[in-house]
């Protein structure tokens, strides 16, 4: 393979998601047929990514993209990890010609699968397989119900969280339809009036605990971007380990499930929006650990995991690793698009 062709694989993979559009690696190619990929993750500011583990399943996507896009050049990929430090963990990618090989059926829908975060139809969903994983799906209008309050309890946690203020401060494009490396302001699912408002707002901390404390400021986005969406749509789809996920090999591979319903979802004429936060305030909860000095919002947290858990009829053991809403709509008007392939490579070793 020619380091075009392989820049090309790479740009095309790119698309994988990642939470926030962090694209969380860089690239180095090491020979024509060979890549390596150096991980990183956004603990250190992002509170959403307990341990790591949302950046960890987007290595898994980006793995599971890049296969998929390899078999559009007749080229298998296998993919191993030669440094399995949670922090920096590296993989290595080998491409090897396979003659007769097809293209993998997912291979169509790479670049059009998006975030949908507006409200889509209620259409009944056909299947939405998930490999090595189980899939419990939340379509009744009861079930429903329960989820938008399950979330507006969640946004509730979000907004008047501190520690997670500067996420959401940094994580927003605002006045943007495309975002290289953000979500754009149009994508989060907010009118223009609350675009404004909450760019407003979200300029000072104070600001944002004035709104919420005396205006009822959390009322307007949790309505928008929690309780209608979780409503309208099809269904809300869980995936669950079979067995709980213990090290980093484990979240990736979670990554590559979660890709996988995704890609198949996009398949079938579907979005997906993940509801990734009450699973993250779940993992925090149920391993005993604090995610804010506010004793208040750790016991919320704690209460929200019991909730899910009666809604899905399981207990405090059952490994939950991904939770989104799907169902049909226009295609969103707004997306995250990705950084430029040539940004990303690190120097060849030699
Ligand atoms: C592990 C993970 C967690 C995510 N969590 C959320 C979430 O809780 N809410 C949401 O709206 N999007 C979530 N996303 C979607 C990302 O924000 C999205 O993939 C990224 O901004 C790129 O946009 P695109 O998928 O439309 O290309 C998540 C994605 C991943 C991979």
């Amino acid at each position: 393979m020619t380091p075009p062709v392989l820049k090309k694989l790479l740009q095309l993979a790119l698309w994988a998601p990642s939470g926030d559009n962090t694209q969380p690696f860089t690239f180095e190619i090491l020979a024509p047929d060979r890549v390596r990929i150096h991980g990183a993750d956004t603990r250190d500011w992002c509170l959403y990514d307990y341990k790591g583990h949302a950046s960890h399943m987007a290595h898994g996507a980006l793995l599971e993209t890049l296969r998929i896009a390899a078999t559009g050049e007749g080229l298998e990929a296998h993919w191993s990890l030669v440094d399995d430090n949670e922090l920096h963990p590296i993989y290595e990618v080998v491409f090897e010609p396979c003659a007769g090989l097809s293209s993998d059926p997912l291979l169509p829908f790479i670049e059009k699968r998006v975030v949908q975060r507006r409200p889509m139809k209620t259409t009944p969903l056909p299947s939405a397989p998930g490999e090595g994983y189980s899939v419990q799906l939340f379509e009744s209008w009861s079930e429903r119900l329960h989820m938008a309050n399950l979330l507006w309890r969640n946004a509730y946690l979000r907004l008047t969280c501190p520690e997670a203020y500067p996420v959401h401060k940094e994580i927003i494009e605002w006045r943007a339809r495309y975002s290289q490396d953000r979500i754009p302001e149009q994508a989060v699912g907010v009118d223009p009036v609350t675009a404004r408002l909450m760019e407003w707002v979200m300029a000072k901390w104070e600001r944002v605990q004035f709104f919420n404390r005396f205006l009822g400021g959390t009322i307007a986005p949790r309505i928008q971007l929690d309780w209608i969406p979780a409503l309208a749509c099809a269904a809300h789809v869980l995936v669950k380990a079979d067995k709980p996920p213990v090290g980093l090999r484990d979240h990736v591979q979670a990554g590559v499930a979660l890709q996988r319903v995704w890609l198949t979802a996009t398949a079938q004429g579907l979005y997906l929006q993940p509801e990734m936060t009450p699973l993250i305030f779940r993992w925090y909860a149920r391993s005993g650990e604090r995610f804010s000095a506010q004793d208040a919002l750790n016991t919320g947290a704690s209460a929200l995991a019991g909730d899910i858990e009666r809604l899905g009829g399981f207990g405090q053991d059952q490994a939950l690793v991904f939770l989104g809403r799907v169902g049909r709509s226009r295609p969103p008007h707004s997306r995250s698009t990705r950084k430029d392939v040539e940004s990303l490579m690190v120097r060849t070793s030699g």
